[in-house]
């Protein structure tokens, strides 16, 4: 649990209110209880005014806050300030701010603007953290540490430079390791010691970063920043033995390897923003991945935003329905906490638009602020029924943040690679079909699963594709597409035809890939017996052409000088089947074929229900809780057969079909 003395959904969220006076607060607290807040997470950013001269604190107004918090039984997340370092420290101490990727030394302003190795940020975060440690580690209403706030800097000042060079150092020993790493021998670069490495910027490469050093440079960077994270941790766990440290990721940012920074900490916790335009899975898929990133465990959503944002291009207003749907996703994949940026909208500054519990209106008689209090009840009414509450799944998608940067940074075969989306459109296969799905990382145990999936699988490191053939062997069913066992963690391409490693298992080998334009297609022609040889599939993005070495072709291309290669095969291999997908196929082509599959080899949602509807489950200690969120503007069927279930939110008993309203959820246990 996130924190053993708050048994209930965290519900709440960023709270600034060194912003406003003390007669505010106290309006926002008497808001607060109105909506069922429990707690709220500060000061965020408040460093400059936390230690106004170095060396020197000002807690005084933040004892305050605590509080009048407490006296209210509001907890909170106390957060340490080091996102946005003072201005009198960039100016002291210029080799804290950073240097862009054009080789710009950039001056005080913005937040999360700091160079992650510079030794004074470092010192004077850790010693803000350690003062907020000892100040506050008993504080009754603390419930767990939130340090600094989606890091994600990449710097390029000198300091960063040599930094690299003792990393690239520490991790190939010698430079002719690194020569042969990063194959040097390509356009001249050989390097005769380490000191000649130069970090990847504009100024040295204008058009086509060499991928095997921006690789290395984006796990530096990780490194960097993990380091930094720890450093605060560190000195925060001194102080407080039991209490969850985590901090939030951004979004879904790429630049770090979110996998690994989350090894350090205590949760997961990440910001959910979904743009109003992605399919109900697409959030979905990212929940899942956070539940991956600790296997299985629940995790933190430490932001959502309780109406539009003000960054996205258009700010659409969430529809009626929609907060509460959002939130119910994300406790129905594995969140244990429902919290949101932010409690009171700024009166000026980036952000003054952004969505909040109060607008600037300061009235609670508003639509938002209704919808949030009435989810609130609800949230205090469920308590602890699923916190904690794991999910146990047939089908493992194997997601990989290296892969991730290795596929994109790879000039060709196509400039549209994007590989959340490519993977996206296998996940939202299964989704659609409610078939629960556990994101994995490489080094995961796969063999309790009946289904692995592997999209766009190129980079092969960890020995993973062994793995993939015990897995086989043994009885499971292995789905990989184009673009798989290409290159080794160096971005180095393997000899001997793709797919490298896997060509046993799929008994096969790609000769030639063509790259199609956004709206070319190419027809799949299905043989016999395979989803019943329907006409009307259609290939895009990439075509492999395919040559057999004991896979069965299930489907051939039916146009260009490729009429008739084969680009969908399946291979027996042990007592276990692999397939092998050589072209992105439509979402149609996808959903029939994880459909007979599923009939296949028995992969089954938990309760029935039409399309549009997403059904989950968690399961704790004291059982197993269902949720139903309909995400469509209208009614939608929800088939419960002669099961009976209870619902938690209202008195009431579900059986057989019942008819869900526009944008309703439903929390269940069955009877
Ligand atoms: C991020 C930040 C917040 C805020 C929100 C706005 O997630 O962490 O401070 O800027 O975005 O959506
Ligand atoms: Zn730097």
């Amino acid at each position: 649990m996130v924190n053993r003395q708050t048994p209930f959904v965290l519900y709440g969220g960023d709270y600034n209110p060194d912003q406003w006076d003390e007669v505010t607060l106290e309006k926002d607290i008497e808001y607060f209880k109105k909506a069922h807040i429990n707690t709220v997470t500060l000061p965020v950013f408040s460093w400059a005014k936390l230690e106004p001269k170095e060396g020197i604190y000002d807690f005084d107004w933040l004892d305050r806050i605590l509080e009048r918090l407490w006296v209210n039984r509001i907890y909170v997340i106390l957060s340490t300030p080091t996102s946005a370092q003072p201005a009198w420290m960039s100016n002291k101490y210029p080799e804290v701010l950073p240097v862009d990727i054009k080789g710009r030394k950039r001056t005080h302003g913005m937040r999360v603007f700091f160079c992650v190795n510079s030794v004074k940020y470092r010192e004077r975060a850790r010693a803000i953290a350690g003062a907020m440690g000892k100040r506050y580690a008993n504080f009754p209403g603390l419930v767990a540490w939130h340090v600094a706030n989606e890091y994600g800097t990449f710097c390029y000042c000198e300091n960063c430079q040599q930094k690299f060079r003792g990393w690239l150092q520490n991790r190939y020993k010698s430079i002719n390791e690194l020569n042969e790493r990063w194959h040097t021998n390509f356009w001249g670069k050989n390097l005769y010691n380490f000191d000649e490495v130069m970090l990847p910027t504009e100024l040295n490469d204008d058009y086509r970063f060499n991928p095997s050093v921006q690789l290395d440079y984006m796990r530096f960077v990780t490194d960097s920043t993990i380091d930094c994270y720890t450093n605060e941790a560190e000195i925060l766990r001194g102080y407080s033995l039991d209490k969850t440290i985590f901090t939030n990721i951004s979004g879904f940012i790429k630049k770090l390897n979110q996998f690994k920074m989350v090894e350090y900490m205590d949760f997961a916790g990440w910001d959910n923003y979904p743009s109003p335009s992605d399919p109900p899975s697409f959030p979905a898929m990212k929940h899942d991945i956070m539940r991956g990133a600790k296997a299985g465990k629940s995790y933190i959503v430490a932001e959502q935003s309780p109406n539009q944002q003000n960054w996205q291009p258009y700010n659409k207003l969430k529809r009626p329905g929609q907060l509460r749907t959002i939130a119910y996703q994300g406790l129905a994949h594995g969140g244990d906490t429902c919290l949101y940026f932010q409690m009171r909208q700024s009166i000026a500054g980036q952000e003054k638009f952004h969505g909040a519990f109060i607008s600037h209106s300061g009235r609670d008689d508003t639509r938002i602020f209704r919808e949030l209090s009435k989810l609130g009840s609800e949230l205090e009414k469920l308590g602890d029924v699923f916190l904690d509450g794991r999910t146990d799944s047939q089908v493992g998608f194997l997601f990989d943040w290296e892969n991730w940067w290795a596929l994109e940074l790879t000039s060709g075969p196509t400039k549209d690679m994007d590989y959340l989306t490519q993977v996206h459109s296998y996940y939202k296969a299964f989704h659609t079909q409610n078939i629960s799905m556990d994101m994995l990382k490489l080094k995961y145990d796969l063999s309790s699963y009946k289904v692995i999936v592997a999209p766009l699988l190129y980079m092969e490191h960890q020995d993973i594709a062994e793995k993939v053939k015990v897995f086989v062997k043994n009885g499971g069913t292995f789905i990989a597409t184009y673009m798989t066992g290409i290159a080794d963690e160096n971005d180095r391409c393997v000899f001997g035809a793709y797919p490298g490693k896997y060509r046993e298992v799929f008994g096969i080998y790609v000769e030639e890939t063509d790259a199609l334009r956004v709206g070319e297609t190419n027809a799949l022609v299905l043989q016999d017996g395979f989803l019943d040889a329907k006409d009307g599939y259609v290939g895009h993005f990439l075509c492999d052409l395919i040559k057999t070495e004991g896979a069965e072709v299930l489907a051939t291309y039916g146009e260009d000088f490729y009429k008739g290669v084969p680009c969908i095969t399946c291979n027996t291999y042990g007592k276990g089947k692999a397939y092998y997908f050589g072209t992105q196929p439509d979402d149609q082509f996808l959903e029939d074929f994880v459909g007979q599959l599923s009939c296949t080899i028995g992969l089954h949602g938990s309760i029935k229900c039409e399309k549009g509807v997403e059904v989950t489950y968690r399961t704790n200690a004291k059982g197993t809780v269902y949720f139903v969120i309909n995400h469509m503007d209208e009614k939608r069927k929800v088939q419960f057969g002669n099961a009976v279930y209870q619902d938690l939110l209202m008195d009431q008993k579900w059986t057989k079909d019942v008819l869900l309203n526009p944008r309703d959820v439903l929390v269940l246990k069955r009877l």
